[in-house]
């Protein structure tokens, strides 16, 4: 084993598997103490992973300013599912994924639903949300009535933090005092209520709740609330809320169910029970429905992450809507009345379109390029769709032929590729295992018999 010799430092107790000032490391650095440490064949993963290197020294420069500690570029597929009509405008949705079949499955039920009315989307609210989280066991009807005074000494001291989002229209929109007593003794919350325009807004939400933390800590001390038994507050923190339900969008395809043709040889009437079903199953067993909404968010994902927003906000917030009744449950709903089939989703999709990653990374910019430079609602109502689409791409494969026969056919094709075949054998395995079990030995076998025919 050759180890690379760094010119940075690596002293004899960083030669371990623990090191201290990793981060002061340069990157050329940090990637050499990495493969000299953790690789067996350190020369070669050197020269593997700075070969992910962008050749542009600035490009690299703004992706490794995204995070800490980076060595080296991890590659997903950016892909493209085209024909998606939402709301009579036509879209190419932007997709980074890692999965097989994700995009096919959407760009198929775009395509499909393109030539049915297309996608229909509203967004309901766009109110985001963030907590001062305090302890005091005062009477809670004493804070309340002061409220209006510390609403405007809030919106007084944040004056500065909000002009340019009042500029845009939004800012603070409503502050008000939680009581969690029943949960917790003592435990209440500060809860303010924001729009954030077309930013998703973390920061401004994050800044915004620590200054109102100060104002709310004076306002005790100066207020006569400091003459009650109960002194101060313990402010325990301010963060925004992942969970923004009333950021909110609604998506739904629907046709008389007549018009559900074309569907894998099963007629419109059974495909659009069955379908119905699948949704019921995914409302009433959580088994299900984790299943069911995970491949709704195979789509949402793609597109937030190609949009440069974020994933795990997201998906958070997805699943914590999903269990408002008590019950994890399907996002999705689907009613079959008058003859009429109706797919839709309700979720809800803190997104943004301007600021953060959405304007750092050049891929998310050109996402956004792509898609027409959306405002945060339009990106709402195509990551809704996007959603909707892959559910019904997943629904339409298991209530048919099952979700294997696509995938299995991805991994042909991939099996193909790595066997070295010519254009006639391709033809031939193709045609061989359209209507057969598919596997690597299977398909290595009729080839062996196809070659020795040959010869
Ligand atoms: C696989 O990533 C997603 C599916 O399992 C979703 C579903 O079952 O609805 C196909």
């Amino acid at each position: 084993m050759q180890k690379i010799i760094s010119t940075n430092i690596v002293s004899k107790e960083q030669s371990g598997k623990s090191v201290s000032g990793f981060s002061k490391l340069s990157k050329r650095g940090k990637l050499k103490w990495i493969v000299n440490n953790f690789f067996k064949d350190p020369e070669h993963v050197m020269k593997e992973l700075s070969g992910y290197w962008f050749k542009d020294e600035n490009d690299q420069k703004i992706i490794d300013g995204l995070s800490e500690n980076t060595i080296s570029n991890f590659v997903l597929p950016y892909s493209v599912a085209p024909n998606f009509v939402i709301n009579g405008n036509e879209y190419a949705v932007p997709m980074v994924i890692e999965e097989s079949s994700v995009v096919a499955a959407a760009s198929h039920s775009a395509k499909y639903w393109s030539t049915r009315g297309g996608f229909n989307a509203r967004v309901i609210s766009m109110i985001k949300e963030g907590c001062v989280y305090f302890i005091w066991k005062g009477d809670f009807g004493r804070l309340t009535d002061h409220l209006t005074e510390l609403d405007q000494l809030i919106r007084i001291s944040c004056k500065e933090l909000t002009a340019k989002m009042e500029a845009r229209g939004g800012g603070i929109l409503k502050i008000e005092f939680i009581d969690m007593d029943h949960e917790e003794p003592g435990f209440k919350k500060l809860n303010i209520q924001f729009d954030t325009c077309n930013s998703m807004g973390a920061n401004f939400i994050n800044s915004i709740l620590e200054e109102a933390a100060m104002v709310l800590r004076k306002w005790f001390k100066d207020h006569d609330l400091k003459s009650d038994e109960n002194g101060e507050p313990e402010i325990v923190m301010s963060i925004l809320t992942n969970y923004t339900p009333q950021c909110l969008v609604e998506a739904y395809v629907e046709c008389p169910i007549e018009n559900l043709t074309d569907i894998q040889g099963m007629d419109a009437l059974t495909f659009a029970n069955k379908v119905y079903k699948a949704v019921r199953i995914a409302t009433v067993d959580v088994g299900r429905a984790t299943t069911h909404n995970k491949g709704i968010f195979n789509g949402i994902d793609a597109v937030v992450l190609a949009t440069g927003n974020d994933f795990r906000a997201i998906e958070a917030c997805g699943h914590a809507y999903a269990s408002r009744t008590g019950q994890y449950r399907s996002l999705s709903n689907c009613s079959l009345d008058n003859g009429n089939f109706r797919f839709s989703i309700t979720i809800p999709l803190a997104l943004g379109t301007v600021g953060g990653l959405t304007t750092l990374h050049p891929m998310a910019k050109r996402s956004l390029e792509l898609l027409g430079n959306p405002t945060a609602e339009e990106l709402m109502m195509i990551v809704a769709s996007t959603g909707l689409a892959q559910n019904f791409g997943a629904l339409r494969s298991l209530v048919t032929t099952g979700i294997q026969k696509g995938h299995m056919r991805m991994h042909l094709q991939n099996m193909i590729w790595q066997m070295n075949v010519n254009s006639e054998e391709e033809a031939s395995i193709i045609s061989h295992f359209d209507d057969k079990t598919i596997s690597y030995s299977a398909v290595r076998d009729y080839l062996e018999t196809l070659r020795s025919k040959n010869l």
